[in-house]
């Protein structure tokens, strides 16, 4: 497979991710977290699904596309590590959804990452709700899903919140 191929595959699992959060959690109240805010697709598409509901992104900087800049109050710019626990501490509503998509070419750096983050998410999250990633997480408080949509990646991983 090459890298054109395993990049479709991954695009399509993060939007049937999406797209399956945005039904699943329809009746559910809550707000939904961009890990990763990078170029804004996923965030352009979150906020297209997720019309009604406050969309909170993490980056530790803004360079997304000019038409994918997320309002002020609902940015959160610094390292993952630091502005994901402030915003636990913050209370706020439980979260029907994570997408965190925090991969760098190093992988990893970013499978580290993603261990560290994942306590933080477990307590951000709503019991039921979900959690999409490109990176594995294994943590007793997620139940791992099929991923939506028929889409088959070793590259995407879709989480269900246990507490
Ligand atoms: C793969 S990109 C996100 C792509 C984005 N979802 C999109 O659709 O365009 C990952 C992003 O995570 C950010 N990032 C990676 N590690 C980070 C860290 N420790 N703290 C803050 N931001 C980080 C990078 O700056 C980058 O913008």
């Amino acid at each position: 497979m090459s890298r054109l191929d395993e990049f479709i595959l991954r695009m399509q699992a993060q939007r049937a991710c999406i797209d399956e959060v945005a039904l699943r959690m329809l009746d559910h109240p809550g707000p939904v977290l961009e890990v990763g805010l990078g170029n804004g697709r996923t965030y352009d598409h979150l906020r297209l699904k997720f019309p009604q509901r406050a969309v909170y992104v993490f980056d530790r900087e803004v360079a997304a596309h000019p038409d994918c800049i997320p309002p002020a109050e609902l940015l959160r710019l610094g390292d993952f590590r630091t502005s994901i626990p402030a915003y636990a501490r913050e209370k706020h509503r439980p979260a029907i959804f994570i997408h965190a998509d925090v991969g760098s070419s190093n992988r990893a750096a970013s499978t580290r990452l993603a261990v560290e983050l994942a306590p933080s998410w477990h307590d951000i999250l709503a019991p039921g709700a979900c959690l999409a990633c490109d990176q594995l997480i294994e943590h007793e408080g997620f139940e791992r899903l099929p991923l939506p949509g028929g889409v088959v990646t070793s590259q995407y991983h879709f989480y269900r919140c246990v507490k």
